[in-house]
C-alpha cells in the first residue's frame, strides 16, 4: 500500500497504523509516549507522532555577568561538547559581553498596478494605516510593543510597490501577528494605492534585531597540541581571515557558529529556519557571503566577536505548547527575549571558537571519532556497561567503522561467556 492523499483526512490511529505499516515498523517508531502524540496532532497537519531528538545542557556560561545552563537540541555528537568546551574557557576568563537591538519585525506589503504617486499617498495615510493596525496589535501595545515605523517605496525592477512596516513584538517572534497585521492592512493599501496586494508576510530578515557577543581570553589558555598560546591565538585569527575572505571557507565556519544557536533554538521551541535565514543574510549583507565571528590579538588576549541577527522569542509559538521548550526555556532562567538572544550569540561563539581552536591544533576528527565510537557500539547492539567497554577498545584500537566495533563486541561476548 502506498500512502494516499486520503491520509491526511484519516484520524490520528489510523495515521500512525498506515505509516508503520507503510515503514515497515512498528507505530511506536514515531514515539510512544501518548501526550506527546496527541501534541504533535496539535502542532501539525497530517501528525503521525514525533522524533526524539537528543538534548543536552552547556552549564556554567557566563554572559553579562549573570551563569546560566544552555539547553541544546541537535543530532550532531560533537555540538555540546565543543560549546561546552569553548564556554567554560571564556566564562573562567570573565564570560561574554553582549549588547543586543530592538526586537522589531518588520512586515511587508507587495502592490501591483499601483497609481503612479502610490508612495506619496502611503506616506500621507500613515495615521490611518496606524488606527488600522492598532486593532490586531491592541494587546501587544499593551504590553509595550506595537507598531513603529511605515515605509514606502518602489521596485525599480518589477515596477511594484512595497510597504514596509516595522512592529516592536517585545518577547515574541512575532511572526503570527506581523502576518494578521499585514493582511488588516491589506485592503486599506489597495484602496489607498489604487493597486492590488500581490502578497502580505512579514519578512524573515531582522536587522534591528542584531546581537553581538564577545570575550577576551589571556593567550597562555589557548597553549595546545606543542603550540604556544600566542601562535595558538594568531592561527585562529588567520582561520577568521580565511573564512571573512573565502566564501567556502565561511558557509561551513557559519555552519558551526548556527550549530549551538539552532540547537537552542530547537530546544526552545523556536523557529530554526527563519533564525538560519536571517543569520545568512546578514552574513552577505554587503554582497559576499562573510563569517559571522571575528578574532583579534591585542595586550595578550584573544579578542573573540560575533554579530548576527537572533530571532527568538519566550512566549507564543512552539514555546507556548511544548512541555519541553518550556522546561528549556526554564533551565534557561526564564529569560525575555533579550537575554536568549544573547545567551545564542555566545554559545555560537563558543562553538565557533572550540571548531577553530581544535582545526588549528590537533584537526577535529580525534575528539569526533570519540563520539562516533559511541554510535558505532549502539548501532552494532552494545548497552549500557557493553557500551562503554565497546567505545573504549574502539579507540585503543584507533578504528572506528562498524566492523571493528562488532569485532570487539562479540570478542567481549565470548570472553564474557568462557567467564561464566
Ligand atoms: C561541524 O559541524 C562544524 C565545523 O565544521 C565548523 C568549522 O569548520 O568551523 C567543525
Amino acid at each position: 500500500m502506498s500512502l494516499s492523499s486520503r491520509f491526511r483526512r484519516l484520524d490520528l490511529e489510523a495515521r500512525r497504523a498506515a505509516a508503520a505499516e507503510e515503514a515497515g515498523s512498528g507505530s511506536d517508531a514515531f514515539g510512544s509516549e501518548r501526550s506527546f502524540i496527541e501534541l504533535a496532532d496539535v502542532m501539525v497537519e497530517s501528525a503521525v507522532g514525533y522524533l526524539p531528538l537528543p538534548m543536552g545542557i552547556v552549564t556554567g556560561l557566563l554572559v553579562d555577568g549573570l551563569e546560566c545552563a544552555a539547553p541544546l537540541a541537535t543530532e550532531e555528537p560533537s555540538v555540546i561538547a565543543a560549546a561546552t568546551y569553548g564556554a567554560s574557557i571564556v566564562s573562567r576568563a570573565g564570560g561574554f559581553r553582549t549588547h543586543t537591538g530592538k526586537p522589531i519585525t518588520i512586515g511587508q506589503i507587495h502592490v501591483t498596478d499601483a497609481a503612479s504617486d502610490a508612495v506619496e499617498r502611503v506616506t500621507a495615510a500613515e495615521s490611518r494605516l496606524r488606527d488600522v493596525a492598532s486593532v490586531p496589535l491592541a494587546r501587544m501595545e499593551s504590553r509595550g510593543g506595537g507598531l513603529r515605523g511605515i515605509t514606502a517605496s518602489r521596485l525599480d525592477t518589477t515596477g511594484t510597490v512595497r510597504v514596509e512596516f516595522e512592529v516592536d513584538v517585545r518577547d515574541a517572534m512575532g511572526a503570527n501577528l506581523v502576518n494578521t497585521v499585514a493582511e488588516t492592512m491589506r485592503p486599506v493599501i489597495e484602496e489607498i494605492t489604487g493597486g492590488t496586494v500581490l502578497m502580505a508576510i512579514l519578512s524573515n530578515a531582522s536587522p534591528a534585531r542584531t546581537t553581538l557577543s564577545e570575550f577576551h581570553l589571556p593567550v597562555e589558555r589557548l597553549a595546545r597540541a606543542g603550540r604556544s598560546g600566542a601562535e595558538v591565538a594568531d592561527r585562529i585569527v588567520l582561520a577568521a581571515q580565511i573564512a571573512d575572505a573565502d566564501p567556502h571557507r565561511a558557509v561551513t565556519h557559519n555552519k558551526g557558529v548556527m550549530n549551538g544557536i539552532t540547537a537552542l533554538a530547537l530546544a526552545t521551541g523556536n523557529d530554526t529556519r527563519a533564525l538560519e535565514a536571517a543569520a545568512h543574510s546578514h552574513a552577505a549583507r554587503d554582497g559576499r557571503y562573510r563569517a559571522l565571528t571575528s578574532y583579534q590579538v591585542g595586550d595578550g588576549a584573544l579578542h573573540g566577536r560575533i554579530e548576527l541577527p537572533v530571532v527568538m522569542g519566550t512566549v507564543g509559538g512552539a514555546a507556548g505548547v511544548h512541555p519541553t521548550a518550556r522546561a528549556a526555556l526554564a533551565l534557561l532562567g526564564r529569560p525575555d527575549a533579550t537575554r536568549l538572544a544573547a545567551v545564542a550569540a555566545s554559545v555560537g561563539l563558543a562553538q565557533n571558537l572550540a571548531a577553530l581552536w581544535a582545526l588549528v591544533t590537533e584537526g577535529i576528527q580525534t575528539g569526533h571519532m570519540g563520539l562516533h565510537a559511541n554510535r558505532l557500539a549502539w548501532i552494532v547492539g552494545a548497552r549500557g556497561a557493553e557500551r562503554q567497554a565497546v567505545v573504549e577498545a574502539l579507540k585503543q584500537h584507533g578504528e572506528f567503522n562498524e566492523q571493528a566495533a562488532q569485532q570487539i563486541l562479540d570478542d567481549l561476548r565470548r570472553q564474557d561467556e568462557g567467564n561464566g
